[in-house]
């Protein structure tokens, strides 16, 4: 009789369930060249605690800072699991239930990710190529001299398991501004606002109560294998297998890994240009986006600069809207990126909500020098990559806008692939009318996407263990 998992906090890895609140991120794709050394490797970070569980505090990964280590996330491609010989009834469920991971991101981006151009798949860095891409390492700290403290141990404990290049191509993740409550991205947005909650991981906190709407919690299996959904439904579910099997994929999570190139200048040109005839720049920054400078949503009752209040609001109350209230688009257009990727009850089509969780980090130096290379390292986790990253990307991101009467043309703003004129983006003004924005370019290029499953603690022992024979 098939039965759900159990949700085991100590199981699931912290970045997957909370995410780390430090400056730095570096994250490393492997390439496995000697399996055996690699198990052995995966047995050392168990055995350091490097792979923090859910249980484990902010204290705990301080402890592991003092000891020259930091908290980790680890993940694998499918052909990861192939060269640690996992079995074939494990690789059969993954490729049934989970093709695009079995097929990995490479195979799917001109399709599903709506990577084309210069952003094709061929084009995307060497690390992303889908033969040698097999472990994925996510780094936290505070400083880059930590994080180089750690990969130099790493890089020790690993021995000749993996190929050189994946430690020299390191991808180096750092906040642009230090204050934790209030980082901006490239482009100049204020980020990390929005996360979803996940029913019996995350506490319904006492503030909540003075919301005008309360917090939606999603059931956990929108993001970690073996659960019900919000829907109800379970891909997971394994009938007739062996019990290992279902303990293996019970509490992982898969994992998006998105390097998305950003040209500030660009981005900046396009508003100044639009903004010549409208407002304000803030206000074509936040009809792009959704939301103000100060992260306030952009509200039909106050659609063309930002209400009066500018007391500063907590990240719940900054969420404390849905746009059952906007219509029209009045405030945020129906084209506008927080919009399009999580409606929040758009009267205008009724359908699945398909949640993310995002602990994305920007690499590259401030500003909008054309000689640097900078951006977002994107990292998204959900439990369907093709009903949710994918389905966000390319239908919702890629394609027009809901919304009628909606004329856009014009993909996400942000994130949309802009090949080509880029469409036309309306900002609704009432009365049928609308002031309409053109001359996209590609703000945004992709060089590269991963995807991995980041198993469960006791998931990564059977990969660290034996092979089955
Ligand atoms: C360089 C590329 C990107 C930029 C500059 C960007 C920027 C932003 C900003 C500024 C926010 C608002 C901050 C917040 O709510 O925490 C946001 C929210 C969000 N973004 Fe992106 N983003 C990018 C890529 C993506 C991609 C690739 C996806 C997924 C396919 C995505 C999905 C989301 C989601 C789900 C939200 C939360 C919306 C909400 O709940 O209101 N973003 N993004």
């Amino acid at each position: 009789m098939p039965h759900t998992a159990r949700l085991e906090k100590a199981h699931i890895q912290n970045i997957v369930a909370n995410g780390y609140d430090f400056h730095c991120s570096r994250y490393l794709v492997l390439s496995i060249t000697q399996a055996d050394a690699a198990r052995q490797f995966l047995r050392a970070l168990l055995d350091g605690g490097w792979v923090v569980s859910a249980t484990a505090s902010r204290a705990a990964a301080e402890r592991l800072k003092a000891q020259q280590r930091c908290p980790m996330g680890i993940g694998f491609t499918f052909q990861g699991l192939q060269q640690l010989q996992l079995p074939t009834v494990y690789l059969r469920a993954f490729q049934d239930r989970a093709p695009a991971f079995a097929q990995g991101a490479y195979q799917r981006a001109a399709h599903r990710l709506s990577d084309t151009g210069p952003s094709a798949a061929e084009q995307w860095d060497t690390s992303f190529r889908p033969n040698t891409a097999h472990i994925f390492l996510t780094l936290h700290a505070d400083t880059q001299a930590e994080l180089d403290q750690a990969q130099a141990t790493l890089q020790q404990l690993a021995g000749p398991a993996f190929a050189p290049e994946g430690w020299t191509a390191a991808f180096q993740g750092g906040h642009l501004n230090r204050e934790r409550k209030k980082r901006r991205i490239h482009f100049g947005y204020l980020d990390g606002l929005t996360n979803p909650l996940i029913n019996g991981l995350h506490p319904h906190a006492a503030h909540y109560a003075d919301l005008k709407l309360q917090p939606q919690f999603h059931a956990p299996g929108e993001f970690l294998l073996g659960h019900d959904n919000d829907e109800g439904y379970n891909r997971w579910l394994l009938s007739g297998e062996d019990e290992p099997v279902r303990q293996f994929f019970a509490n992982g999570s898969f994992s998006v890994f998105r390097k998305m190139a950003q040209d500030t200048a660009a981005f900046e040109s396009f508003v100044d240009k639009a903004a010549s005839d409208a407002p304000s720049a803030d206000y074509v920054r936040a009809k792009l986006l959704g939301r103000w400078h100060d992260g306030r949503v952009v509200d039909a009752a106050s659609p063309n600069q930002p209400g009066p209040d500018h007391s500063p609001q907590s990240n719940a109350e900054l969420n404390d809207f849905d746009f059952s209230t906007d219509k029209q688009g009045l405030g945020c257009p129906f084209g506008a990126h927080i919009r399009r990727m999580n409606p929040r009850a758009d009267p205008v089509v009724p359908f699945r909500r398909r949640p993310l969780l995002r602990r994305g980090i920007p690499y590259g130096p401030a500003g909008d020098g054309a000689d640097s290379d900078r951006g977002l390292l994107g990292l998204f986790f959900c439990a369907s990559l093709e009903d949710q990253f994918e389905h966000l990307v390319s239908e919702w991101g890629n394609k027009n806008p809901f919304g009628v009467p909606n004329h856009s043309t014009a993909k996400d703003p942000l994130i949309g692939n802009h090949e080509g004129s880029g469409g036309q983006y309306d900002i609704p003004l009432g009365g049928g009318a609308n002031k309409p924005l053109s001359g996209f370019t590609p703000f945004v290029t992709t060089r590269g996407t991963l995807y991995t499953l980041f198993p469960s603690l006791p998931a990564l022992r059977v990969l660290a263990g034996p092979p089955a024979v």
